[in-house]
């Protein structure tokens, strides 16, 4: 039997992986910070082990005895960009530390994001042998963290997955997208220009981060070819104004009108939600960071690497998966 640890497990991805981990006889221990995030862990047959990854001993404990750990935990959104470099940067230092000092390291596969080597400009899609280039704060603390793992990947076999966005049941920010579709029959895309964006459903992915670890390459830090990094997306690629109406039909408003909202009310938006969830203390997924992603250009990905090497294939397309995400919020009365 595999034992793996999970970081991250109680968010919206890590959700979806321990599900597919249990389902196929993985014993699965879970590093959770709280009780009180963790009370849906508890009802599953896994281990909850207690640390954080700014607590390098609690790291150490955890990462004992285990074959493999996924390592998805993380700020997606701070109000500080020195907590985004604390947690997605050092945190993955962290990890990667207590995982080489383990008697056998086990495998680490780092789950990292488009946002770490950035948008396209002429809209082709991003291939792993490009030169990264991040524009947020978030997707350079991710790239942060990919360095970090890099520099320990003599010491501790390791590999990292790169998702674009990620849509599927529990996620609590894409909902928005969808509560605001089925409310208002409204879907607002930032800009006046169309750019085109890679997704993947939460459960492809998750079984794209299981392939990665058995089948998956490892990080060769001399090797120029970035072996072992990995982006992760479906083969569709749409507009912003494509997956509103696509969410639209699912959601029972086909009629979904599309606003362009130029960049700069954007902005301006994203500037006043950033100062009140300052005054709030609660980051906010509409924050000017998000914003200078959002005009970065397109974001899209080839996962061709990863499907050619580990045998990956989304098991479902788009408009089906964002069907059943649908179908969930609406099922659990969030819709
Ligand atoms: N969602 C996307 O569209 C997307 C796209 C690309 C990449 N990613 C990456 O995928 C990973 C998972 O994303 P997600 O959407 O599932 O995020 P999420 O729902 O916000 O979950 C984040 C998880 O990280 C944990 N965490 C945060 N800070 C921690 C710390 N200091 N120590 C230990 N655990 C900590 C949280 O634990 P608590 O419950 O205790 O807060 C939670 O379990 C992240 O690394 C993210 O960068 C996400």
């Amino acid at each position: 039997m595999k034992h793996a640890l999970v970081t991250g497990a109680t968010g919206f991805i890590g959700h979806h992986l321990v599900q597919r981990l249990l389902a196929q006889g993985t014993a699965v221990k879970c590093l959770v910070r709280s009780e009180s995030r963790s009370a849906d862990l508890t009802q599953l047959d896994v281990k909850l082990v207690k640390g954080d990854l700014v607590d390098f001993k609690s790291l150490a404990e955890a990462v004992k005895g285990v074959d493999v750990v996924y390592h998805l935990a993380g700020l997606t959104k701070s109000i500080s960009k020195t907590d985004l470099m604390n947690v997605n940067g050092q945190g993955a230092r962290n990890l990667s530390l207590a995982c080489s000092q383990s008697k056998c390291p086990p495998t680490l596969v780092l789950v990292s994001s488009l946002a770490a080597a950035g948008p396209t400009k002429n809209g082709d899609p991003r291939v792993e042998t490009d030169a990264v280039n991040p524009i947020s704060n978030y997707g350079r603390s991710k790239r942060a963290g990919e360095l970090a793992v890099i520099d320990l990947a003599d010491e501790v076999p390791t590999t990292i997955v790169r998702p674009p966005i990620v849509f599927g049941e529990h996620d609590r920010d894409g909902f928005q997208w969808f509560k605001m579709i089925r409310q208002l029959g409204i879907h607002l895309t930032p800009g006046l220009q169309d750019y085109y964006y890679s997704v993947i459903h939460a459960d492809d992915l998750a079984s794209a981060l299981i392939l990665a670890a058995e089948r998956g390459a490892r990080v060769d830090r001399r090797s120029e070819d970035n072996v072992g990094i990995y982006f992760a997306a479906c083969d569709e690629v749409m507009t912003y104004s494509d997956l509103g109406r696509l969410i639209g039909d699912c959601v029972g408003r086909s009629r979904t009108r599309v606003l362009r909202m130029p960049m700069c009310v954007i902005r301006g938006v994203a500037l006043t939600s950033d100062l009140w969830s300052r005054v709030r203390r609660q980051p906010t997924i509409l924050n000017l960071d998000k914003a200078r992603e959002a005009a970065g250009g397109s974001w899209v990905c080839s996962s061709s690497k990863l499907c050619s090497e580990t045998g990956f294939t989304p098991s479902a397309s788009v408009e089906e998966r964002l069907r059943q995400t649908a179908d969930w919020y609406i099922g659990k009365n969030w819709l």
